[in-house]
């Protein structure tokens, strides 16, 4: 039987399109199996300010279409010292928390890992981030959205790019992750894609665009911002020294990639894993995230989900890059 009996939620980090599903999903779960639920605002800083309250079945009502989080979200920098992990525990103390939920990404997992090895409170994480880079689950919440989102973008860079017979060099977020650049740049048809976990030779792309027996006359290349060669302008620069011909243009999409309402596959996952966290407090368990593996919903450790051991990039798609836009 459950020994839980109250739990808090929180979003941290940078918001992603689907934390709304999830954060409904959570409370109402919670209330479904007996438990109240406490929504806390602004992350980590809303642990340490107090900034909490009572959530019911109707608090998350009308929100499974919305981005952003209705929690609102932050970086917080107190709750890496130790005097911050201290006062949020004081505040969950006191008002009868004993279970918690953060929906997040590595910075979030680092701060709940932490905190739940010190505190006895239990802590399940859910993989929250466009940036797809966590282990243990194939998928983050808002990868899906956010890679639509760029998919959108170069369909309509690409018929300007066409009128106009122009190379277009489209810088994509992803943090040191090439997850939302790889699909994208496949989705959109792009002519290279350059990552972050794969050293980008420069001169061949050079080559490639300079020389081919089909010459194109527009070309769309997906550069990720961690990539190891600077950003998109740095690299439309070498690019344009060597091939002077091509009229190159730069477009950096940032920000819009997190905003926008959910996808259905990033309403059904939050739902998935929203629940999932719930059930898995209930069950005992602690310092986990609930993730996707295959079509299952699995648990791992904290830790594991944040240690950057696998290489998350699919081959295969990796693999078609050059072939696919010969
Ligand atoms: O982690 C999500 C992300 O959007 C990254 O892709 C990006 O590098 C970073 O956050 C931007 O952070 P901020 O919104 O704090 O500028």
């Amino acid at each position: 039987m459950s020994k839980v009996n109250k739990i808090a939620v929180l979003t941290s980090g940078g918001d992603a399109p689907g934390m709304n599903p999830c954060i409904r999903a959570v409370v109402r779960t919670g209330i479904y199996f007996g438990l109240q639920v406490v929504g806390v605002k602004q992350g980590y800083q809303g642990l340490i300010n107090n900034n909490m309250y009572d959530m019911n079945e109707r608090s998350v009502s009308n929100i499974l279409h919305l981005g952003g989080t209705i929690l609102k979200t932050a970086r917080c920098m107190e709750f890496k010292e130790e005097s911050g992990l201290e006062k949020a525990y004081k505040n969950l103390k006191n008002r009868d928390v004993d279970g918690l939920i953060v929906i997040g990404g590595d910075g979030t997992f680092t701060g709940a890992e932490r905190f739940s090895r010190i505190y006895d409170i239990p802590v399940i994480g859910i993989p929250g981030t466009i940036d797809n880079d966590l282990y243990g689950s194939d998928f983050t919440l808002g990868f899906d959205t956010a890679t639509n989102t760029v998919v959108e973008a170069l369909d309509k860079i690409r018929d300007t790019a066409d009128a106009h017979d122009r190379l277009f060099f489209i810088e994509v977020m992803g943090r040191d992750s090439g997850c939302i650049a790889l699909r994208a740049g496949i989705a959109g048809g792009a002519e290279a894609i350059l990552l972050p976990e794969k050293e980008t030779a420069i001169e061949e792309l050079i080559e490639n665009l300079k020389s081919g027996s089909n010459k194109k006359t527009s070309s769309i290349v997906i550069v990720a911002e961690g990539d190891k060669n600077g950003g998109a302008y740095d690299i439309a620069k070498k690019v344009k020294e060597h091939v002077p011909s091509y009229d190159v243009k730069v477009t950096i999409l940032g920000h819009l990639q997190r905003g926008g309402s959910p996808s259905s596959f990033d309403r059904v996952l939050g739902s998935r894993l929203g629940y999932a966290a719930v059930r898995a407090l209930i069950n005992g368990e602690t310092r986990k995230m609930v993730g996707l593996k295959g079509n299952t919903i699995q648990l791992a450790e904290l830790d594991e989900a944040i240690s950057h051991h696998e290489f998350k990039l699919e081959q295969d798609l990796l693999d078609m890059v050059d072939i696919l836009s010969i």
